[in-house]
C-alpha cells in the first residue's frame, strides 16, 4: 500500500511519528508493506519556498496513493492559515472528500469527563459533510478596514451535497445493526439552506424503515452530547456544526488527543487524520497524546479493507489505556514518543 504521510505543523509532527511507528509495527506482524512516502507540506515548507502544494499536488495523492495520513496543519506564523486550506481544505475539496467521519468512542470508562457515565453511554459516530456548507468561502469583504466594512461569507447547500450525506449515514447505520440516525441543523432560523436538509433528510429517512429517524437543532444536540450522550448512534450534520460538535465528542473520548477521524470519499483515495489541531504550546515537547493520530492510522487500515490490521491498533492503544501508559492529557506520566513505543511494542508481542 502506497500511502502519501504529511506530518504537517507544531504537534502533527510529533503524533505522526508515532503513528508511522505503529504502522510498521503493524505491517511486520501482518507481512504487510507499507510504502510510506513522506510529503513536506507544511508551514515551515510554505515559508520557506512560497508553495503550499505542487502545482500537480491533488493530481498526485490521488492518482498515486492508496490513501493519505495528515497530522496536523496551523501556524502562528500564517495569519491566513493559507496552507492549511490549500493542504487540507483543498485536498477534502479537489478529491471530493464528501465524508468527514468521526467516530466517538470511549475506550475506558475512567477517562470519561462526564459524572455517572461510561463506555456504553458514549458510542456513536458522527458524519460531517466534508466538501460544502460554511467552508467554501463564497463571499468578499467591501471597505475592509474601515468604519463601512461589509463581510458576506455564504454557506452553500447542494442537493448532491446534502443528499449523499445523508444516503451515507443511513447506509452505515444499515451496515452496521444501528436503528437511529439523528440529523442536526437550525432550520429554525436558516430557513433557506437548512429547510434542504429537512426536505433531504425526510426523503431519505422514508427509504430506510427499520431506522428511527430523529432531528435536533444543532444547539439542542451540543446540550445533549453532554447531558446523555447514550441516546446517539449516528449524528449527520454539516460541515460547521460537524467541525464543533466533534470536538465535544473529543472531550467525550478523554480529551481531543484522542479523537480520530477519516476525511472519505468511499471507493478512491482518502484522507485520515486525528481531529485536533497543531496545538503549539505543545510542540516538540513530547507531550502531545498520539492516540487520536494512532486511531486515525487503524481507520485508514480499516478503510483500506485491512480490518485485522486495524483491530490490532485499537487493542493495543486499549491496552494502553488500561494499563496506565499515556500521556499526562489522559492521566499518564509518559512522553509522546513512549505511547508510541508501548503501542509497537504490544502490537509486536
Ligand atoms: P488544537 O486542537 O490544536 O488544540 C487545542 C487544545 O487541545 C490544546 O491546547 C491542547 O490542550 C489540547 N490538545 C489537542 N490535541 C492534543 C493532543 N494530541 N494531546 C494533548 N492535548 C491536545 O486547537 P487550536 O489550538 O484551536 O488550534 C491550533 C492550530 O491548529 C490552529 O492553527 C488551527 O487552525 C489548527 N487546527 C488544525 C486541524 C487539522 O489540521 N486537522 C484541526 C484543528 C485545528
Ligand atoms: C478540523 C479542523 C479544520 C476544519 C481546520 C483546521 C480547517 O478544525 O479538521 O476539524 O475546520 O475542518
Ligand atoms: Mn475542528
Amino acid at each position: 500500500m502506497r500511502i502519501a504521510v504529511i506530518p504537517g505543523d507544531g504537534i502533527g509532527k510529533d503524533v505522526t511519528a508515532e503513528a508511522v511507528k505503529v504502522l510498521r509495527a503493524v505491517g511486520e506482524v501482518f507481512g504487510r508493506t507499507f510504502d510510506l512516502v513522506h510529503l513536506p507540506w507544511s508551514a515551515d515548507h510554505y515559508l520557506a519556498t512560497g508553495e503550499t502544494l505542487p502545482a500537480n499536488g491533488y493530481q498526485m495523492l490521488r492518482d498515486q496513493f492508496q490513501a493519505i495520513f495528515v497530522g496536523a496543519l496551523g501556524d502562528p506564523r500564517v495569519g491566513d492559515n493559507k496552507h492549511a486550506r490549500d493542504i487540507l481544505l483543498g485536498t477534502r475539496f479537489e478529491l471530493d472528500l464528501y465524508v468527514n467521519y468521526r467516530p466517538v468512542r470511549l475506550l475506558d470508562d475512567r477517562l470519561c469527563p462526564l459524572k455517572d457515565r461510561g463506555r456504553k453511554d458514549i458510542n456513536f459516530v458522527v458524519f460531517r459533510e466534508n466538501t460544502e456548507g460554511a467552508y467554501v468561502s463564497v463571499g468578499g469583504r467591501f471597505k475592509a478596514g474601515t468604519a463601512d466594512e461589509v463581510a458576506i461569507q455564504e454557506e452553500v447547500n447542494t442537493f448532491k451535497g446534502v443528499n449523499r450525506i445523508i444516503r451515507h449515514a443511513f447506509e452505515y447505520a444499515v451496515a452496521n445493526g444501528l436503528t437511529k440516525v439523528c440529523m442536526a441543523d437550525k432550520s429554525n432560523v436558516m430557513q433557506q439552506g437548512h429547510a434542504l436538509w429537512q426536505r433531504v433528510y425526510k426523503q431519505v429517512a422514508a427509504e430506510y424503515p427499520a431506522v428511527t429517524a430523529t432531528h435536533q437543532y444543532i444547539d439542542a444536540l451540543a446540550m445533549f452530547l453532554v447531558k446523555d450522550p447514550g441516546q446517539y448512534q449516528v449524528i449527520v450534520t454539516n460541515n460547521l456544526f460537524g467541525d464543533i460538535v466533534t470536538d465535544i465528542g473529543g472531550a467525550l473520548q478523554g480529551g481531543l488527543g484522542m479523537a480520530a477521524s477519516g476525511n472519505i470519499h468511499p471507493g478512491k483515495t482518502s484522507l485520515f487524520e486525528p481531529v485536533h489541531g497543531s496545538a503549539p504550546p505543545l510542540a516538540g515537547k513530547n507531550v502531545a497524546n498520539p492516540m487520536g493520530a494512532i486511531l486515525s492510522s487503524a481507520l485508514m487500515l480499516e478503510t483500506l479493507g485491512a480490518v485485522d490490521e486495524a483491530r490490532a491498533i485499537e487493542r493495543a492503544v486499549e491496552a494502553a489505556i488500561v494499563e496506565d501508559q499515556t500521556t499526562a492529557d489522559i492521566g499518564g506520566r509518559l512522553g509522546t514518543r513512549e505511547v508510541g513505543d508501548w503501542i509497537a511494542k504490544r502490537i509486536q508481542n
